[in-house]
């Protein structure tokens, strides 16, 4: 969407606290022990105090509140009272939903615990190049551009990106225009980020894959080759200058 007056801006806002504060909470409230099912409850509760309603559930029926995936799962997962959280995973939280007809989205990708796994490294470098990416957006900066300076500081880092996940606007509904904000150097999308319009920027850093591919369950998405994914996602608004991150209290950069 693009914002227009005041009172739109003030629905994001309240939107993307809702989501920003229910992603926090999940990710402190994660330990080992825990299933993503009892996670997502909680991730539930959370955000229904706001009055707000899982988005992946309105647009696509998503069994679940909110996506939980755990180490070979890159996103997508859905929560499960079989999938049991343990020290050292590599845990992906997606949360996205809906306010009096305001939509946000935000992830965080952490280590649970001790990184007896060596997954901090790769959480590390998503962090970065989202914040070095949401920082180098205004409005007139082409989306590829954007797309390749992923690509580069992932590359710089010894890691690929995903090619098939991409960010997207959001605002009046969950996905809407523009809808691919790729995480390379897409030479076809002409498309430049717009003033006042309202983004999910989202890093897809991998170690071996450079597609993603959706398991039996019709949902759940694992690498092509394997490996581990990382992904941190804001909703901004796109200004002349350095964008408004309306997510910023998700604490990905704390
Ligand atoms: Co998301
Ligand atoms: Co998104």
């Amino acid at each position: 969407m693009s914002i227009t007056n005041e009172a739109e801006l003030a629905g994001m806002k309240k939107a993307s606290e809702a989501v920003a504060h229910t992603l926090k909470a999940m990710s402190d409230y994660a330990k080992p022990g825990m299933t993503t099912k009892q996670l997502d409850e909680y991730g539930a509760k959370v955000l229904s105090d706001f009055g707000a309603k899982s988005a992946p559930y309105l647009t696509y029926k998503f069994p679940g509140w909110t996506c939980i995936s755990v180490n070979n799962e890159f996103c997508h997962g859905i929560p499960s009272d079989n999938r049991i959280l343990n020290e050292g995973d590599l845990i992906n939280i997606d949360v996205s939903a809906e306010l009096e007809g305001y939509w946000s989205d935000n992830g965080n990708s952490f280590v649970l615990g001790k990184d007896i796994n060596q997954h901090q490294k790769l959480v590390d470098a998503s962090k970065e190049i989202l914040h070095k990416a949401i920082y180098n957006i205004k409005g007139g900066v082409r989306i590829s551009d954007i797309g390749l300076l992923i690509e580069t500081e992932a590359k710089k880092r010894g890691y690929k990106v995903i090619e098939n996940l991409t960010g997207h606007g959001v605002g009046k509904s969950l996905h809407e225009e523009p809808h691919e904000i790729a995480n390379y150097r897409d030479r076809l999308n002409l498309t430049r980020f717009r003033k006042n319009s309202v983004v999910a920027i989202e890093t897809f850093i991998s170690t071996t894959s450079s597609y993603a591919e959706t398991l039996k369950d019709g949902w759940t998405m694992v690498g092509n080759k394997g490996g581990f994914m990382a992904q941190h996602e804001h909703t901004i608004v796109v200004t002349d200058g350095a964008p408004m991150i309306l997510t910023e209290m998700n604490g990905v950069w704390n």
